[in-house]
């Protein structure tokens, strides 16, 4: 939570010079962000998405985004930053990283 108010002051910075507020930014980068969009694998809100199911040596597979709305900030960092089992490797700053991090737990914040 103290985390979360921390990131809204910086993006606040960022936001005054585009002329849209931290969490419209935010929202925008989780659809956006220089590659596929997080929401096609996570869902809208980062709650997880069933993305595609094959056939696999005649076994019915399916390829899941996880939910990602519940993962404490040091972990989604790092998940960013390494590379993952189907998930794309992404070179963001770490304030973008902020930016998406604030969008996925936007219920605890009271940004407008
Ligand atoms: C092509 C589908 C796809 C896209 C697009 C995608 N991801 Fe993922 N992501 C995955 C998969 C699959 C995993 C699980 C990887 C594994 O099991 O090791 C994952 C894992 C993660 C994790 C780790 C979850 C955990 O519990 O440790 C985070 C955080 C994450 N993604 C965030 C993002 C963000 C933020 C974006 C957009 C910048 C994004 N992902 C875009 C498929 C995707």
């Amino acid at each position: 939570m103290k985390y979360i108010i921390l990131i809204l002051l910086s993006l606040q910075l960022t936001a005054q010079t585009t002329f849209i507020t931290p969490m419209e930014y935010a929202s925008q980068l989780y659809k956006n962000p220089r590659g596929i969009g997080c929401h096609r694998c996570h869902g809208e809100n980062g709650e997880g998405r069933l993305v595609a199911t094959y056939e696999y040596k005649k076994e019915n597979r399916e390829f899941r985004g996880p939910a990602i709305n519940g993962v404490d900030f040091k972990e989604f960092y790092s998940a960013l930053n390494k590379r993952k089992r189907g998930m794309p490797s992404y070179f963001l700053t770490k304030k973008e990283v902020q930016a998406l991090y604030l969008y996925l737990n936007k219920e605890n914040v009271d940004a407008k």
